[in-house]
């Protein structure tokens, strides 16, 4: 049994559930969405033969984002779960130049496919399911992937600094949902219901924004910022130096 199999996403129901729930309760989804894509515009879309690495890619929906801009990329998805490659694979039957492989983020394998280097390496929502630890050890395992030049974008959720700011940003979060749950279609569960699992999952291990800014620059990145935040939902990453 591996690390993965013992989290909730190994069950086909927990990851089913997100998918429905998604644009409901991650804050400002769509919002991020678009900010990956004018990331890619602006710093990928013109390199020759670009190779994008999604970590922990669900259904596909980041690089499902940037194939609509760009269908000439080649892609490269990781998923620990069987289920959610199969839903990857089927949202993204069409595209060409498409590789899955199902292994935990912790320990994915070192040869084949993997063993090639990306231009663009992106994550959402994956990545907070690390211990620090492993945080640290993947930037570092992702810098490695890198080309030289290339960059690495996580969309995801942070621990806040303080007791006081993790009060403020729950309240942006329930304030969020509450304007989501007044369109039509939406279903009458709490917002406090979807808060309470994220703070009772212990699946959810997620650090400050400032500890994964810091590891990054450990690991060599440059460039590293915060390109988005609201409350505890963020964008961040870094470019790998290029090599004269
Ligand atoms: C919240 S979903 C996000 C999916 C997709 N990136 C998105 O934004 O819609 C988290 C995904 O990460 C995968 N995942 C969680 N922990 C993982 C790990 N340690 N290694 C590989 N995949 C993992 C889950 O199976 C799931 O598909």
């Amino acid at each position: 049994m591996t690390e993965f199999d013992r989290t909730n996403w190994a069950r086909a129901e927990f990851g089913q559930r997100f998918i429905e729930e998604a644009d409901i309760y991650v804050v400002e989804r769509r919002r991020m969405l678009e900010i990956l894509g004018s990331f890619y515009r602006h710093f990928i879309k013109d390199k020759p033969g670009k190779k994008i690495l999604d970590l922990g890619c669900g259904d596909g929906i980041l690089t499902h984002e940037l194939l609509k801009i760009d269908s000439s990329l080649s892609a490269t998805l990781v998923d620990g779960s069987a289920e959610m490659l199969e839903r990857a694979e089927s949202r993204l039957k069409g595209f060409k130049g498409i590789n899955y492989v199902r292994a935990s983020v912790q320990e994915m394998p070192r040869d084949d496919i993997l063993r090639q280097k990306f231009d663009f390496i992106i994550s959402s929502l994956a990545i907070h399911h690390l211990s620090s630890g492993e945080k640290k050890e993947l930037f570092g395992r992702v810098y490695s992937m890198l080309s030289d030049g290339g960059y690495f974008l996580n969309i995801d959720v942070v621990l806040a600094p303080a007791p006081a700011l993790d009060g403020f940003y729950m309240r942006l979060w329930r304030e969020w949902i509450d304007e989501r749950k007044a369109s039509p279609g939406i279903t009458d569960e709490e917002p406090g219901d979807i808060i309470r699992r994220y703070k009772d999952n212990t699946d959810n291990k997620p650090d400050t924004l400032d500890y994964q800014v810091g590891a990054l620059k450990e690991a060599g990145f440059q460039d590293v910022d915060c390109y988005y935040k609201y409350g505890i939902f963020t964008i961040y990453g870094g470019r790998k130096s290029l090599r004269f």
